[in-house]
C-alpha cells in the first residue's frame, strides 16, 4: 500500500487550509456536497432517518460529515490515516464542543468490529484515496445487513477529462482511456487517487454484497464558484464532476 504512505504525506501539509475549511464546514447550517458545495436540500445524500445510526466515516479528514451526521442525532466514528488531519478533527470538535471517536487508520483496513455500522460514508476520502479492491470489501464487512454505504468522488467523465498538470481546467476532450481505469499517479503533488469506470464499479460491488441504490450526479447551480481549479460551473453544469453512489449491504 505504498499509496497510503505518499496520500499522507501530502495531506500533512495541507494544515492551514484544511484548519480553515473545517471551521467553516463544522460550522455549516445546512450539509453542502463537493467542490461547489450542492446543498443537501438539493443534492438529497443523506439518509433521512439517522437517530441513533451507527456511521463510519472513512477518510474523515477534518470530520465535518461525521459533525454534521451527529448533530442529526447520528453516532459517528471517524477514520483517516493522516495524523495531521485527525489532530484539526480534534482541535475542532473542542471548538464546537461536538465530540465522538477518531481512529488513525487507511480506509483499506480498519480496526472496527464486523457487522457494527448501520452507514459507511465517505467524501471525498477513502471514495477516491484509497483502493476500491480493498476498502469496498472493508465497508461491507464493517456494515450490519441492510446498513448503507454512500460515497462521494469526481466522476469517471472528469477523470478521463482533465489533464494530468496540477491547476488546469478539465477539457471537453476525452484525454486517457476508460477501459482499465484504476488506479491514477498525479505527477505534480505526487499524490495517487483510485477511479473506477462505472461498469467496473457496479461489479465490484455486487461482488461485496451491495445492491445499487442510486447514482447522484451532482449539478450546481449556474454560476456557482469553486476555489478548486480542476474544475468551473461552465463545465459542471453540462456534464457531472462528482457523483455519489448510494448502496445497501444484502
Ligand atoms: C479531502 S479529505 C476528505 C475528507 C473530508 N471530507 C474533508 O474534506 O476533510 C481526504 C482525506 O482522505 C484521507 N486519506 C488518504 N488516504 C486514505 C486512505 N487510504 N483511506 C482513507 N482515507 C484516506 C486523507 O488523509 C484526507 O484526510
Amino acid at each position: 500500500m505504498d499509496h497510503v504512505k505518499a496520500n499522507v504525506a501530502f495531506w500533512e501539509t495541507r494544515h492551514d487550509h484544511e484548519l480553515n475549511f473545517a471551521r467553516e464546514q463544522w460550522g455549516a447550517a445546512e450539509p453542502n456536497w463537493g467542490v461547489f458545495g450542492v446543498p443537501e436540500s438539493d443534492a438529497k445524500v443523506l439518509p433521512t432517518q439517522l437517530d441513533g445510526s451507527m456511521t463510519v466515516e472513512l477518510g474523515c479528514g477534518t470530520a465535518y460529515v461525521s459533525a454534521w451526521l451527529a448533530r442529526r442525532r447520528a453516532r459517528p466514528v471517524g477514520v483517516d490515516p493522516t495524523p495531521g488531519q485527525l489532530r484539526i478533527a480534534r482541535q475542532v470538535q473542542d471548538e464546537f464542543s461536538l465530540w465522538f471517536p477518531l481512529v488513525r487508520a487507511p480506509g483499506e483496513q480498519v480496526p472496527l468490529r464486523d457487522g457494527s455500522f448501520d452507514l459507511v460514508i465517505s467524501e471525498y476520502g477513502a471514495a477516491i484515496w484509497a483502493d476500491p479492491y480493498r476498502w469496498i470489501p472493508e465497508a461491507a464487512r464493517l456494515l450490519r445487513r441492510g446498513g448503507e454505504l454512500v460515497f462521494l468522488g469526481n466522476s469517471t467523465l472528469l477523470t478521463l477529462c482533465v489533464p494530468d498538470e496540477e491547476d488546469v481546467l478539465a477539457t471537453d476532450r476525452l484525454l486517457r482511456p476508460q477501459f482499465g481505469m484504476h488506479r491514477f499517479e498525479w505527477p505534480d503533488d505526487h499524490t495517487v487517487e483510485f477511479h473506477l469506470g462505472h461498469g467496473d464499479l457496479i461489479r465490484l460491488l455486487r461482488e461485496n454484497r451491495f445492491e445499487v441504490e442510486d447514482l447522484i450526479e451532482l449539478r450546481p447551480a449556474p454560476g456557482a464558484t469553486t476555489e478548486y481549479t480542476f474544475v468551473n460551473s461552465e463545465w459542471a453544469t453540462r456534464w457531472p464532476c462528482e457523483e455519489v453512489w448510494r448502496a445497501r449491504l444484502k
